[in-house]
């Protein structure tokens, strides 16, 4: 598939999206938004691709949603086209792992793009926030709900409110994001954790995943009831029983997604 904001390849089992819209920070419009959808639904269905990398520019993973664009979008257009909605029920909901690579102006909906996303990679550069503030509106692609979360009311209610950016180390303080490593490196490091993830068994990464992110939906009781039930049925794969056997004949294991 060709795109124009985006662009897509594949290396081994990962599938890499890079957004490209230079000219505007990689900011998020309607183009974007759908050939990103696009992307993701390819990937999807691809079952060599195993994990994910979205990425950005070095200067900016993503400055938000495209102010330009939502200047001319009225309530009742938002309400009855979704606007983003389908793009942040696509990736919150993404059955394969998403790595974001970020650096530069991680920004509004692209925190958020970035937020929906399994692990956060930053460049010491990265800035991130939430400014929807300053434009006379507040985050409208989960910010308030995962930064929150994530960072904790106070600080989410410091960022949300005064749309103050904060550096990479701080977000690795914070816990939003996972790594912070040089310039040059955001793009390979980012890659490589995909590469891990993807030589494991995709069964029982992606019930994996599920698990995590019902953490952040369900009380304790529930949630290891949920649990349970996926660590037993993950017992019927035979990634499970390569696993094993693997461990036991000292090689690593090969694992088929079944
Ligand atoms: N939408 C549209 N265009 C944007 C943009 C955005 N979010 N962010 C940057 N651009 C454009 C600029 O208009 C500029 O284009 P022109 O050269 O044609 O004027 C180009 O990108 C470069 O930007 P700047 O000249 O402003 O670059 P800078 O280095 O001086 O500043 C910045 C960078 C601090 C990121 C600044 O561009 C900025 O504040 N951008 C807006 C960030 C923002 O408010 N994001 C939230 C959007 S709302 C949202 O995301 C809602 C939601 O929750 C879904």
């Amino acid at each position: 598939m060709s795109y124009e904001t985006i662009s897509t390849s594949k290396e081994g089992h990962l599938g890499v999206i890079t957004l490209n819209r230079p000219e505007a920070l990689n900011a998020l419009n309607t183009k974007m938004v759908t050939e990103l959808i696009g992307a993701l639904s390819e990937f999807e269905k691809d079952e060599e691709v195993r994990c994910l990398v979205i990425a950005g520019s070095e200067k900016a993973f993503s400055a938000g949603a495209d102010i330009k664009e939502m200047a001319e979008i009225t309530a009742i257009q938002m309400a009855m086209t979704g606007h983003f909605f389908p793009l942040w029920e696509k990736v919150g909901k993404y059955p394969k792992p998403i790595v974001a690579a970020l650096s530069g102006f991680v920004l509004g909906g692209g925190l958020e793009l970035a937020m929906s996303c399994d692990v956060l990679i930053a460049s010491e550069t990265t800035q991130l926030g939430q400014p929807e503030i300053d434009i006379g509106v507040m985050p409208g692609g989960g910010g308030t709900q995962r930064l929150s979360r994530t960072v904790g009311k106070y600080k989410a209610m410091e960022m949300v409110l005064t749309g103050k950016r904060i550096g990479a180390e701080e977000a690795k303080a914070l816990g939003l994001v996972s790594r912070v490593v040089p310039k040059e490196a955001y793009l390979s490091e980012a890659k490589k954790v995909a590469s891990e993830i993807a030589s494991k068994s995709p069964v029982a990464v992606r019930l994996a995943k599920m698990a995590v992110n019902k953490a952040f939906e369900m009380g304790l009781a529930d949630g290891l009831d949920f649990e349970r039930e996926l660590f037993y049925l993950l017992f019927a794969s035979e990634d499970k029983v390569e696993g094993m056997k693997a461990f036991t004949e000292k090689r690593k294991p090969e694992f088929k997604g079944k």
